[in-house]
């Protein structure tokens, strides 16, 4: 450990929002990081949710350094023979008629790409989003996003709307209890048609709002949300950063709920760690988008480092049968957390797909009052214990942890970090019970 690097951290890096952890960190590998003090961390966010097979896989260093021999980047002008078969690989994954893509860095580009295209190809410009919902930091993703505060930014893109975020366990609109009956939607489209001036563009959604607590759409919202796209000549937008490739033991959330979108926005989990992110629509759409004169030119786009990356996250993932796995341990994983669930009062709720999973914390099962204090303490004894956890904290929206490990975990790590979790919330709940 580096004093003097610790202290040059506070001194010389701007803070970004959220909680940083209080040691450095020093490597990576598999489901582990390791920090300046020598301590091996499980983790259980797999990064920044992009991990997704695993820190530093050897096919992701192979595809590194093989880059570095032939390109890192050129001029964007010159389409790299590692994109284009980044992009045939892409139209094999995504639903039909999605074929076409174009392959920039991060998430909130490939939002801000998807909703360029949507308002080229419709010709309007208003943008229905779902409460709780995170779609990036940048202009057009910031607007159509709800998770996070939005004070002092100064006023958003106009033509931006949020309607009621399906959330069966904490009804945004106070209406149902444990099963939506989406009558959330019903009234947050009635809103929008009433406020809307006639230039409907696009509904963007996550099929699982992640940062808003990882709820999961009732079934059949997703139908329900196609035809009022369909409806209002709206294109419908999955925002499948933290959804697609596998995660959710699916190729894509599409695949899963049966219902494909107009344009799929992808990132987080394609590159695997590299900045790498891609918007995928239709043959059709995007000759309209083309025609009306889309431009997406950035110093980024199409480079060929992570483009080679990507391909060769999705030929892991395929290879290593990562789709299968994260099914068989997602399930695995669930079991362990309704077992923890059976045990601790405080335990409200668990839910969402594959390996991508969200406990809720209340102070108890009837009133539900989230139970921020214990979510804080909690997390920061799992770091102690050496894991790393998500939690997503808001008022309004209870104490959630984002349980979401690399597809690649062992039975073995799963097993240790449900200890570790158990062994956290018995820590957690005598210290509240001292301070009572
Ligand atoms: C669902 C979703 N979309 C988009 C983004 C933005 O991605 P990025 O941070 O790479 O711009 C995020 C980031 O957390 C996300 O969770």
């Amino acid at each position: 450990m580096d004093p003097e690097l610790r202290q040059a951290a506070k001194d010389h890096l701007i803070r970004y929002g959220g909680d940083t952890f209080p040691t450095l960190f020093r490597s990576a590998s598999g489901t582990t990081v390791r920090d300046d003090e020598g301590r091996e961390i499980l983790d259980f966010t797999s990064g920044q949710m992009c991990a997704t097979i695993g820190h530093n896989h050897p096919a992701i260093v192979r595809a590194i350094e093989e880059s570095c021999r032939t390109a890192i980047h050129l001029f964007s002008g010159m389409i790299p023979e590692t994109v284009v078969k980044l992009a045939v690989k892409l139209a094999d994954w995504a639903p039909q008629p999605l074929t076409k893509s174009l392959l920039v860095s991060t998430g909130s580009e490939s939002n801000e790409a998807a909703l360029r295209i949507a308002k080229l190809a419709t010709g309007g410009y208003e943008v229905v989003g779902l409460g709780g919902s995170w779609h990036g930091t940048t202009g057009a993703s910031a607007a159509a996003s709800y998770a996070s505060d939005r004070k002092g930014y100064g006023p958003k893109v106009p033509g931006n709307y949020v309607i009621p975020e399906p959330n069966a366990y904490r009804c945004p609109i106070e209406h149902c209890r444990d099963t939506c009956d989406m009558t959330c939607l019903k009234v947050g489209l009635r809103m929008f048609d009433m406020a809307s001036d006639g230039k409907p563009a696009a509904i963007i959604a996550e099929p699982i709002i992640s940062a808003g607590g990882v709820l999961v759409p009732p079934p059949g919202y997703f139908t329900a949300l196609r035809r009022a796209a369909d409806e209002r000549g709206m294109l419908l937008i999955y925002d499948e950063a933290q959804t697609a490739f596998g995660r959710l033991g699916a190729k894509s959330a599409a695949e899963l709920s049966g219902v494909a979108p107009d344009i799929m926005a992808v990132s987080k989990t394609l590159g695997g760690g590299l900045p790498l992110a891609a918007t995928l629509t239709s043959p059709e759409i995007e000759e309209k988008a083309h025609k009306a004169g889309f431009t997406y030119y950035t110093s980024h786009v199409s480079d060929p480092l992570p483009a080679a990356v990507g391909l060769a996250v999705l030929e892991t993932i395929e290879s290593e049968r990562l789709v299968e796995r994260a099914r068989e341990m997602g399930a695995y994983l669930r079991r362990g957390l309704e077992d923890l669930q059976q045990k601790y009062e405080v335990i409200g709720n668990v839910r969402g797909e594959g390996l991508l999973l969200g406990v809720e914390l209340v102070k108890d099962r009837e009133s539900r009052v989230p139970y921020h204090a214990l979510g804080a303490a909690t997390t920061a004894r799992c770091f102690e214990l050496g894991l790393s956890m998500n939690i997503r904290r808001r008022p309004e929206r209870g104490s959630v942890w984002r349980i979401a490990p690399p597809l690649t975990v062992k039975k073995e790590e799963l097993d240790r970090g449900l200890e570790i979790l158990d062994q956290s919330l018995r820590w957690g709940l005598d210290q509240m019970a001292a301070k009572k």
